[in-house]
C-alpha cells in the first residue's frame, strides 16, 4: 500500500490520531516529572548548603576568629575539586579565607554560574550568603545531577516517544491492511453484482464483529433483490409467453378477414372475432397493470374502516342472478360487524373474482357458499364451492399471474383473477389460502381486526 493510500484509510488515521494523543500525554508527563524531580534535587542541594552553613555559624558563636578561619580553611582543603566553595569575610570586610575570588554575593539564596566564580566546575552553584556576628559567610555547592536531569528526562522522552510512534504506525498499518482486505472483498462482490450476478454474497466470519453485521445485512439485501429480480424476470417471461397465443390468434383472424376481402367474400365475422380477441388482450393488459398498481402499495392511502360483511353481501347480491342462470346456488352467511381497514373497490373486485371462479370452473348444480366470520383472532372471509377443486400441488401455481390449470385452457379468462386476489390480500396485510373443501375449493382471506 502506498503512503498516500495509507493516509486515506480510516483505521490508519485513527491510529495516527491516538499516537498524537499519546505523544502529547508523554510530553506532559515528562514535563511534570522533570519539574518535580528538579524541585527535589534543588531542595536536597539547599539542605546540604544549609547544613554546612549552620555548622560554620555554630563555630562562629564561640567568638574566636581563628576557630572560624580554621574551620573554613579545613573545609576548603577538603574540597579540592570545588564541589563546595567558601568565602569568609572579616569584621572590616577583609577576606579571611576563600576558595573563590573576592566578590560580592547577594544575601540569601542565589544560583551562580561556575564561570562567574572562576572555578573549573561544569555546573552552576547554589549559593547562600549571610552575615553572622559581623562575619560574612558564603557557602556554595555545585550539583552535576541537576544538569544530568534535563539530559536524562529529554532522552527518556525521546526514546519512549519514538517507541510509541513506531508501535502505533505499525499497528495502524496492520489494522488498516486487515480491514482493507475485507473492504476489498465487498468491492469485488458488489462489482460482481453490478455485472448482473445477483447470487454473489459476502463471506461472513464467525467472529460476528460490526463488519460481519454489515455484511450480513448486505447479503440479506442481495437475497431480497435477487428474489425480486427473479420474480420480475419470471413475470416478464410469463407475460411474453402467454400473450403470444392471443396475438397469434388475432393475426390469424385479421389474415382470414383480409383473405375473405380479397376473394370478395364478407369479412365482417372475422373482423368481429379479431375485435373480440384484441379486447381480450386489452383486458389482460389492464388486469396486469392493475395488479402492478396494487402491488406498488399506493392504494393504501385510500383505505377506510369498513364492514367486510356489508361488502360481501353486496357482491353476492350482484351475482345471485348469474348463479341462478348457471344452475348453481349462491348463498351467504355473514356476521356483522366485521370492521377492517380496506379499499372497498379492491375488496369487491377480489370477492367477485373468487365467486366468478366458482361460477366459471365448476359444473352446473354446484353450491357456492360465502361467509364472513369475526372472532377474537381476526376476521375471515370464505368463498367455498363443491366443484372439482384444485389439486394440492397446483394451489401455489394458480396464484401466479397468467397461470391456468390445463383443463381450464378452453374456458374464457386469462389466469389473472387469483393473482389479483393475492395482491389485494397482501396490500391489506391479509392472508390468502386455498384449501380443499372436499370436494371443491375453499378460498380463505384472513384479515386483522380494526378496533373501535
Ligand atoms: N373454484 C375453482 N374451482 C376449480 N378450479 C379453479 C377455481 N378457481 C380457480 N381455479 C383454477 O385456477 C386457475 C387460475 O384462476 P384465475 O382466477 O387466476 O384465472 P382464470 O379464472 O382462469 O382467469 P381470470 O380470472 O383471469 O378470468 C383457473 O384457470 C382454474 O384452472
Ligand atoms: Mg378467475
Amino acid at each position: 500500500m502506498r503512503p498516500a493510500d495509507l493516509m486515506r484509510r480510516t483505521a490508519f488515521r485513527l491510529a495516527l490520531g491516538v499516537t498524537l494523543f499519546v505523544l502529547t500525554a508523554i510530553v506532559l508527563a515528562s514535563a511534570i516529572g522533570y519539574s518535580l524531580l528538579r524541585q527535589q534535587l534543588v531542595a536536597r542541594q539547599d539542605a546540604r548548603v544549609t547544613e554546612i552553613f549552620t555548622a560554620l555559624q555554630e563555630t562562629s558563636q564561640s567568638g574566636d576568629e581563628t576557630d572560624l578561619v580554621e574551620a573554613v580553611t579545613t573545609r576548603i582543603k577538603a574540597s579540592p575539586d570545588f564541589a563546595t566553595v567558601y568565602l569568609l569575610r572579616g569584621l572590616e570586610g577583609k577576606v579571611l579565607a576563600a576558595s573563590v575570588p573576592d566578590m560580592w554575593f547577594k544575601p540569601g539564596w542565589s544560583t551562580v554560574e561556575a564561570a562567574s566564580l572562576h572555578v573549573p566546575a561544569d555546573y552552576p552553584y547554589r549559593m547562600f550568603a549571610a552575615s553572622v556576628h559581623g562575619y560574612s559567610i558564603v557557602v556554595g555547592l555545585t550539583d552535576a545531577d541537576l544538569d544530568d536531569l534535563a539530559e536524562i528526562s529529554f532522552g527518556a522522552f525521546g526514546w519512549s516517544a519514538l517507541g510509541v510512534l513506531i508501535a502505533a504506525i505499525g499497528a495502524g498499518a496492520l489494522i488498516a491492511a486487515r480491514i482493507q482486505a475485507r473492504i476489498n472483498t465487498v468491492e469485488a462482490t458488489l462489482h460482481r453484482v453490478a455485472l448482473g450476478d445477483l447470487t454473489a454474497r459476502l463471506a461472513v466470519s464467525p467472529k460476528g464483529d460490526d463488519l460481519d453485521q454489515i455484511f450480513r445485512a448486505i447479503n440479506h439485501t442481495l437475497a431480497r433483490l435477487g428474489g425480486l429480480v427473479e420474480a420480475m424476470r419470471q413475470v416478464s417471461a410469463d407475460i411474453a409467453h402467454d400473450l403470444r397465443s392471443p396475438l397469434n390468434r388475432l393475426r390469424i383472424k385479421i389474415e382470414a378477414a383480409a383473405e375473405a376481402e380479397g376473394k370478395g367474400q364478407p369479412a365482417a365475422a372475422d373482423l368481429a372475432a379479431a375485435l373480440a380477441e384484441s379486447d381480450a388482450i386489452d383486458q389482460t393488459f389492464s388486469a396486469l397493470l392493475r395488479i402492478a398498481q396494487i402491488e406498488a402499495g399506493t392504494v393504501r392511502q385510500k383505505f377506510r374502516r369498513l364492514d367486510l360483511s356489508v361488502v360481501l353481501e353486496a357482491v353476492v347480491e350482484v351475482y345471485a342472478e348469474v348463479a341462478e342462470d348457471a344452475a348453481m346456488t349462491l348463498t351467504s352467511l355473514t356476521q356483522s360487524p366485521a370492521f377492517i381497514e380496506a379499499d372497498k373497490d379492491l375488496l369487491t373486485q377480489a370477492l367477485a373474482n373468487l365467486i366468478e371462479n366458482a361460477l366459471r370452473h365448476c359444473p352446473p348444480g354446484t353450491a357456492i357458499a360465502c361467509s364472513v366470520e369475526a372472532d377474537a383472532t381476526g376476521i375471515r372471509a370464505c368463498v367455498q364451492d363443491n366443484g372439482p377443486g384444485i389439486p394440492e400441488a397446483e394451489r401455489e401455481n394458480v396464484l401466479r399471474r397468467l397461470y391456468r390449470l390445463e383443463k381450464s385452457r378452453t374456458t374464457e379468462g386469462s389466469g389473472l383473477g387469483l393473482a389479483l386476489v393475492k395482491a389485494v390480500a397482501e396490500v391489506h396485510d391479509a392472508q390468502l389460502s386455498l384449501t380443499d373443501a372436499g370436494p371443491g375449493l375453499k378460498a380463505i382471506l384472513d384479515f386483522h381486526h380494526v378496533p373501535g
